[in-house]
């Protein structure tokens, strides 16, 4: 048997461990086993992605919390480490381009365990960004890249990586989409949390540090939404770095007196995939989302100016937008007015990305697949 030990330690990692955990499972030479950072401990931003994805506890808990990206990082690889050398698994899995996705790679690389990066070779470019020097060092380590859409193909070979350590899967993103699909449409969150009809509201999510914590940038996102929330009813779950953020510069308060500006908490996986299926548009700055509404054929407004995820705009629902207040109303506008065009997912996101993985896997790992 395959020990695969797979590493998770914030939301949109148990996402994409789920799928992967779950293809493991029902391969008959796989024995995963699971180890959870504490990167999100929130019972909102990691326990309902348990429940609602239906991983199992953890078999190890790391519980190291929020710190400063070298004290997180640090923190994570220590207590790894002493993991993996007490019981060192066949190979380790790592997903995405988290703290916890780095600190993980680099504890198991310097053992001389085998690493497979999931979701590999995406690009910004935008070396400010804490995700894209977590991706480059991630892939230049691990042994085996699985790539989620075509950019990572082409910036893999022009990084100099061998083609032998480069497999085009697909995005497990979508494979858990897929999955738990009919169950959230089912749900009907926009009603039954918000009073909204379907096609009636904008779905909005924010949390890079680019975004949320420069606060004269926070303050002209908050003038934005409350223009917008005057054309359409918003739903805003917040990410608790940004309700920190807005917090402490009194701009929560000012938000939540908005009559058609709804402001949550972070909600569990099911309800927002609801959410999403329903909204009329979104605006974000989440990496995962602008794939699930290429995926869902629901238009989106990044607010960004560089994305690692170009198929999104290319094939997708995304646009980028620079924070433009007049630019941002003009979109939001087009989206109020006009019918979403019909989605076409890009290339092998189809469900089956997780088992192309595990198939790969076992052909490089296992005597016989
Ligand atoms: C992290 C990832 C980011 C990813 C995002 C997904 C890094 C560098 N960043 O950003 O790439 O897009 O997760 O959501 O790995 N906090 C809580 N409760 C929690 C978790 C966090 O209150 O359960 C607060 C803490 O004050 C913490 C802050 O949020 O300091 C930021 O958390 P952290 O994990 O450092 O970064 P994220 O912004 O969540
Ligand atoms: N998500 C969720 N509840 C929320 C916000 C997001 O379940 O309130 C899900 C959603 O599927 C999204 C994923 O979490 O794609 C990733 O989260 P996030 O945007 O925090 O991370 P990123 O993809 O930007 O790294």
């Amino acid at each position: 048997m395959l020990n695969v030990l797979c590493i998770a330690g914030t939301r949109p990692n148990f996402i994409k461990v789920s799928a992967l955990y779950h293809a493991f499972t029902q391969h008959p030479r796989f024995s995963p086993t699971l180890v959870h950072t504490g990167q999100h401990y929130d019972a909102q931003m990691s326990r309902v992605f348990f429940e609602q994805l239906g991983l199992p506890e953890p078999d190890l808990y790391l519980g190291v919390g929020s710190g400063t990206h070298g004290a997180q990082t640090a923190a994570i690889m220590q207590a790894l480490e002493a993991h993996l050398i007490e019981r060192p698994p066949d190979v380790v899995v790592v997903v995405g381009d988290v703290n916890s996705t780095v600190a993980a790679t680099l504890a198991a690389v310097k053992l001389h365990l085998p690493v497979a990066h999931v979701e590999a070779g995406l690009r910004s470019f935008d070396r400010r960004m804490p995700e894209e020097i977590n991706r480059l060092i991630t892939d230049a380590i691990s042994d085996v890249l699985y790539v989620s859409e075509e950019s990572g193909l082409t910036n893999l070979k022009r990084e100099g990586i061998a083609d032998d350590r480069v497999v085009f899967v697909g995005n497990v993103m979508i494979d858990s989409l897929l999955r738990f699909q009919e169950h959230a449409c089912g749900l009907d969150t926009a009603q039954a949390m918000f009073g909204l009809a379907p096609r009636s509201y904008l779905l909005v999510t924010l949390h890079r540090p680019s975004n949320v914590d420069v606060s004269e940038r926070l303050l002209e996102i908050a003038d934005v939404l409350e223009t917008i929330q005057a054309r359409i009813p918003v739903v805003f779950p917040v990410h608790p770095r940004t309700r920190q953020r807005l917090e402490s510069q009194g701009l929560y308060k000012r938000l939540d007196a908005l009559p058609r500006l709804h402001l949550a908490p972070p909600i569990g996986y099911l309800e927002f995939l609801s959410l999403m299926h329903d909204a009329r548009g979104m605006l974000t700055d989440s990496g995962g989302t602008q794939e699930e509404t290429t995926f869902l054929g629901v238009p989106c407004l990044t607010l960004r100016e560089n994305t690692e995820r170009p198929v999104t705009v290319t094939q997708g629902t995304n646009t980028l937008l620079a924070l433009d207040k007049a630019r941002i109303l003009h979109h939001v506008d087009d989206i109020i007015t006009s019918e979403p065009a019909s989605a076409t997912p890009p290339p092998l996101w189809d469900g089956q990305s997780a088992v192309r993985i595990a198939d790969d896997l076992a052909r490089r790992y296992t005597a016989q697949p």
